[in-house]
């Protein structure tokens, strides 16, 4: 499913209006990344993606704002809305892809490149053969 941002999601336009992006600290890549998650109850948890010159120590902006909801105990994650609004191929990289499916299984993933109608996907969709072994069953 395709559609225009601000049309159809007040989310993606408070990533966008809000500059939520603007906050990321990105002095590697100058690839900035907002995200915001939202709780089945529709509040919002932001995040943004931070670099260090260290490449292994970049932090995406999707595992930020899923760190914290984890670290807040909220976890019925319904929506994730990213806006990536200097490139219009963005996509999720494959880390966040199975971070996603693991913490938020069920939420619908919205991309939005600035330029191009954002794009809708469920989490599993993204990632085929995601792993998914009994390491990850947290409650059984
Ligand atoms: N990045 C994210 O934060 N999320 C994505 O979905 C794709 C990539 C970040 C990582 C790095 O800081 C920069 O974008 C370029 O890869």
């Amino acid at each position: 499913m395709i559609a225009r941002p601000g049309e159809w999601s007040t989310k993606i336009a408070l990533a966008q209006t809000g500059k939520l992006s603007q906050h990321a600290i990105i002095p590697e890549s100058e690839f900035p990344v907002g995200v915001l998650v939202e709780l089945a109850d529709g509040r919002l948890i932001p995040g943004v993606n931070v670099e260090h010159p260290d490449w292994q120590q970049i932090v995406c902006a999707e595992k930020n704002a899923l760190g914290t909801a984890v670290t807040f105990g909220l976890l019925d994650i319904a929506q994730i809305y990213l806006n990536c609004p200097t490139d219009d191929q963005a996509s999720p990289c494959g880390a966040c892809r199975q971070i996603m499916v693991e913490l938020a299984p069920k939420a619908t993933v919205w991309m939005d490149r600035g330029i191009r109608d954002a794009e809708e996907a469920d989490v599993n969709d993204l990632l085929p053969g995601y792993f998914s072994g009994k390491a990850l069953h947290r409650n059984s």
